[in-house]
Parts: C-alpha cells; structure tokens; sequence
C-alpha cells in the first residue's frame, strides 16, 4: 500500500507503523536520510550509506536496511553487464549515488563521482573505503566530456533524465556515444532517445530488483522477481527490455 507522508509527518507515520504492527515498509525521497534517526537500529550496509529504503520491524525494534546498491548490480547484470574491474561515472552524490558508490567500491572498480556541489562529491569519496578507486569533481560541461571516452558505465543518479542533463549542460548529445553503458536511475520522466551504439540500462529494472530485496528483508525468502517484474510490466502496459 503506497502512503504519501510529507516531509513533516515521517515521525508520526513511523510511530504509526509500529502501532499498527507493520512488518515492514519502503522509504523514498524526500525520506531517506531522515528516517535514519527514528529506527532502531541500523544494518552495516545503510549505516555506511547513511540512507534507508527499507524498514523492518523485528524482536528488537525497527531496523533500517538500504538495497539500492545490490538492486543496481542486480540490474546490471540482467543485462550481462558484471560490475567489476570497470570505470564507472555516476553523477550525482545523493542517497541512491551514496548506495551505488559504496556498492561498487567493494569491487576493483574505478569510480568517479562528478556531483553539482562539489563538497557532497568530496564527502562521499572521502567517506567510501574498498579497494575500488574513487576520485571526485564537480559536474560540468568540461568533466563530464573530458571522461566518456574513458568510461564503461554512465550512471545518472540525479532526478533528471539524462538527454535533459547533457543539454542543460550543452553538451551535444552525440557525445555519449563515447561511453559504453548509460543507466539513467530516475523514471520519473521519459527519456529522449540516446544516440545508439551503447547499452541502456533501464532504471524500471533496478526499482524491481531493489523491491525484490525488501522481500527478502522482511518475509526471509526470494522475492518473487518474476511476478513483481510481471506486474510492473502490465500496469505500465508495456515492457522496458
Ligand atoms: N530506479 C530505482 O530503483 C531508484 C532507486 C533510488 C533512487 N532512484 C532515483 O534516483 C534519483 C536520485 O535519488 P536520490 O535519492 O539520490 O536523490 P537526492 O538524495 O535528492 O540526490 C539528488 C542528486 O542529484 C543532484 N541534482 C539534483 N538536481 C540536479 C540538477 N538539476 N542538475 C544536476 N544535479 C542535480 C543533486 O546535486 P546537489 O548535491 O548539488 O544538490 C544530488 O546529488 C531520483 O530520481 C530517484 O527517484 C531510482
């Protein structure tokens, strides 16, 4: 069941949920941070992040749990794509950014983080250990273009589709041609067509597979990917692969 709670009302909904004896419940923006203060507890993999998608009630009390970045790695590799040893560019340094940096840190991957303010792009490297590689700048025309040539994967983890992200920073969007994979997180709007020639990774994919792994959190048993998938699929009225 899907509840809208604004930015106000997270304590009361949370307080809610525990009376009501929710056994579980998923978390989205504007929530993600906040929320890590009115858990009880935090799992290693959200404490990290420092953002919380999933909640789940136990003996102890409500325990916040973060699956984006496993939900992102789920996605790729449907799509024969292995996150390791790769050079990733995500753009962005919010809670899905933060969960998807850790993730692939935890492999040799070289990861750079290209972020609007450049002190959220620095506090994320500086805070993301692993043997994966990470450096950081700020999110311009120039270093965006100055890496896609060198880059396997392109993930876009702002609120803004990709085609709008390179055309507000005039950047022609031929340009991407240069980088082998493109995973644009945000579904909130359409995206133009890219040029072809690379892969896109659909973030409908990712969003499957991240509930997926809730399921498993709360019920302790594999999410049933295909139905869920299935569902998204006739409710959308159309398929993403
Ligand atoms: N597919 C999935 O399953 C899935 C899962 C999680 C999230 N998402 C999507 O991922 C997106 C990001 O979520 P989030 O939770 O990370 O949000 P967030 O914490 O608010 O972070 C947003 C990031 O985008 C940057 N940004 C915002 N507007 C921008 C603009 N106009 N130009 C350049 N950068 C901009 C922000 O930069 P500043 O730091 O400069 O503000 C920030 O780094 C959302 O669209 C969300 O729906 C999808």
């Amino acid at each position: 069941m899907p509840f809208e709670v604004g930015k106000d009302n997270l304590k009361n909904a949370v307080e809610a949920a525990r009376t009501l004896g929710f056994d579980g419940f998923n978390v989205t923006m504007p929530h993600k941070t906040t929320i890590l203060e009115m858990v009880d507890r935090l799992d290693e993999g959200a404490e990290k992040i420092g953002s919380v998608n999933t909640v789940a009630r136990t003996k102890s009390g409500l325990v916040g749990y973060n699956t984006d970045g496993e939900g992102a790695v789920r996605a790729l590799r449907s799509y024969g794509f292995e996150p390791i040893n790769r050079r990733i560019v995500i753009l962005g340094a919010g809670g899905a950014a933060r969960s998807l940096v850790h993730r692939f840190s935890r492999e040799n991957n070289s990861v750079r983080i290209l972020n609007r303010t450049l002190g959220k792009a620095r506090e994320l490297a500086d805070n993301t250990t692993g043997p994966g590689k990470i450096s950081y700048g700020e999110l311009t025309k120039n270093s965006l273009e100055n890496c896609l040539h060198e880059t396997d994967l392109l993930v876009n983890a702002t609120p803004i589709r990709t085609s709008s992200l390179v055309s507000q920073l005039k950047i022609p969007i031929n340009r991407l041609k240069d980088t082998t994979w493109v995973f644009d997180l945000s579904y909130d709007e359409p995206s133009a067509p890219l040029p072809p020639g690379r892969g896109t990774i659909s973030p409908l994919e990712m969003l499957v597979h991240q509930a997926a792994l809730s399921y498993e959190i709360w019920l302790n048993q594999t999410g049933p990917y295909a139905l869920m998938r299935s569902s998204l699929v006739a409710y959308l009225g159309k398929d993403w692969k």
